[in-house]
């Protein structure tokens, strides 16, 4: 496994869990010592366990190096991060180094995985710079969610195989036999399609829901019985409809954008997807404009406590965090911050970073909750009406019962509600 992040880290573990014998490999030395040590450097449900139990049974061990692993590997994962580059098109650079540091220790028939999240044509720039008949390359993208990692790549919706070698394909699948979940086999620029296709399919989606809560706002009506009643209809599903302070994280932004260049070097404008993207940034200008209406007006001099930094709850994980972005705006208009997350440490510069939510809610002249973590859900509006300054509740979860805030004093406002 080459990359012990999020993904190459939960793949290895759970790839050593589903029976077979597992090499990490990072590049970063302190990181593949704390590893053997069974110590994770991520906030993900259950992979501390499991792979503390996988170096107890000798399946997995992590190193630094790559001769000796790769010699023996049947199978080597390409896990190293696809940044977004400066045109917004993924950056291969992280992939070309991994592929290139393999060529002198490659043993005939391996095949190399590629599981990070890669423009279409990827498999042949790694064929490319392998150039031999006897290894295969395979795309095999990932589709965890960040925060529920472990489950989701034990329980697949699908698994997807993209070669053109139907051999080195069945191989790769045969990998998961044990899992039960429908494997599709396809060519490698389809699989590596697919995985970009689904990232935007669903940050389409979530901006679908915030384009409706905010016709919600306009119109009166609740978006969570809107899109309850959407939700409903198997033909549209009840999953990432719920609207929020714009996404973010380490997948979406870069990935959508990266599909607009796919799209455009290959003659093709994708205007919807464009759309989305613009979309998503006024959604954020959003919150800010909610934050501040609740505050008189104007930022400057107001202090304003931010709850949750993460981009999602359940994760340590802040990489293009929808958080960060509010932060930053507010600041830029003059407020001061006081921020709490449960799972990260003073990130950010010029910010009060506080032990607690209620800390951070001190003096404050107005709490935006912007990250959903359950904590939030039960804090109490009278304890908190208590040490604010101002009563102004800024909700860009919906996590909050508003009615109870409102009881206690506060105005509230969230998306669409
Ligand atoms: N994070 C997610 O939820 C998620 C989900 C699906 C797909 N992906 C994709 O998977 C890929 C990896 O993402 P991630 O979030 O795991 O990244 P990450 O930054 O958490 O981890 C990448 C790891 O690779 C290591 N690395 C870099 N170059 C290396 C090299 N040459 N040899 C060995 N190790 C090297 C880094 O030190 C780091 O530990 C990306 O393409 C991403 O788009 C991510």
């Amino acid at each position: 496994m080459v990359g012990a992040g999020y993904v190459g880290l939960t793949t290895a573990s759970c790839l050593a869990q589903l029976g077979h014998t597992v090499v990490g490999i990072d590049v970063d030395p302190i990181k593949v010592h704390r590893l053997n040590n069974g110590e994770i450097p991520i906030v993900e449900e259950g992979l501390e366990a499991i792979t503390q139990q996988m170096l107890e049974a000798k399946r997995l061990v992590f190193q630094h190096g790559y001769s000796d692993s790769i010699k023996v590997a049947e199978f080597i994962f390409l896990c190293v991060p696809t940044p977004q580059d400066e045109d917004g098109s993924a950056d291969l650079t992280y992939i070309r180094e991994a592929a290139t540091s393999l060529l002198p220790y490659l043993a005939s028939e391996s095949i190399i995985v590629n599981k990070s999240t890669v423009p279409v044509g990827s498999t042949l720039v790694v064929e490319e710079i392998v150039r031999r008949d006897d290894i295969f390359v395979v795309s095999n993208p990932e589709f965890l969610r960040e925060g529920s990692a472990v489950h989701d790549f034990l329980n697949p919706d699908r698994i997807v195989v993209g070669s053109s070698n139907k051999r080195a394909a069945q191989r790769v699948a045969d990998l998961y036999q044990s899992i039960n979940a429908q494997v599709i086999i396809c060519d490698p620029a389809s699989a590596e399609t697919i995985k970009y296709a689904a990232n935007a399919f669903l940050a389409t989606k979530l901006s679908f829901a915030n384009a409706i809560a905010a016709l919600c706002e306009h119109v009166g009506a609740n978006i969570d019985d809107v899109m309850d009643g959407i939700g409903q209809d198997k033909r549209i599903g009840n999953q990432f409809l719920k609207p929020g302070p714009g996404w973010g994280g380490s997948c979406f932004p870069k990935d959508t954008r990266a599909l607009v260049k796919i799209a455009e070097s290959a003659g093709y404008d994708f205007e919807l997807l464009r759309g989305v993207i613009d979309f998503n940034e006024i959604q954020f200008d959003r919150i800010v404009d909610k934050v501040r209406k609740a505050v008189g007006g104007t930022l400057t001099g107001k202090n304003i406590a931010v709850l949750g930094l993460t981009f999602k709850a359940h994760t340590n994980d802040l990489r293009d965090s929808p958080a960060l972005r509010i932060v930053e705006q507010l600041k830029l208009q003059g407020a001061t911050i006081n921020a709490y997350d449960p799972t990260v440490a003073n990130p950010l510069p010029q910010t009060n970073f506080c032990e607690t939510a209620k800390d951070a809610c001190a003096s404050a002249d107005a709490i935006l909750i912007a990250t959903e973590w359950p904590e939030f859900a039960l804090l109490n509006p009278k304890e908190i009406g208590n040490v604010v300054r101002s009563k102004h509740m800024i909700d860009a979860r919906n996590i909050l019962e508003a009615d109870l805030w409102r009881a206690a004093g506060f105005t509230y406002q969230g998306v669409g509600r």
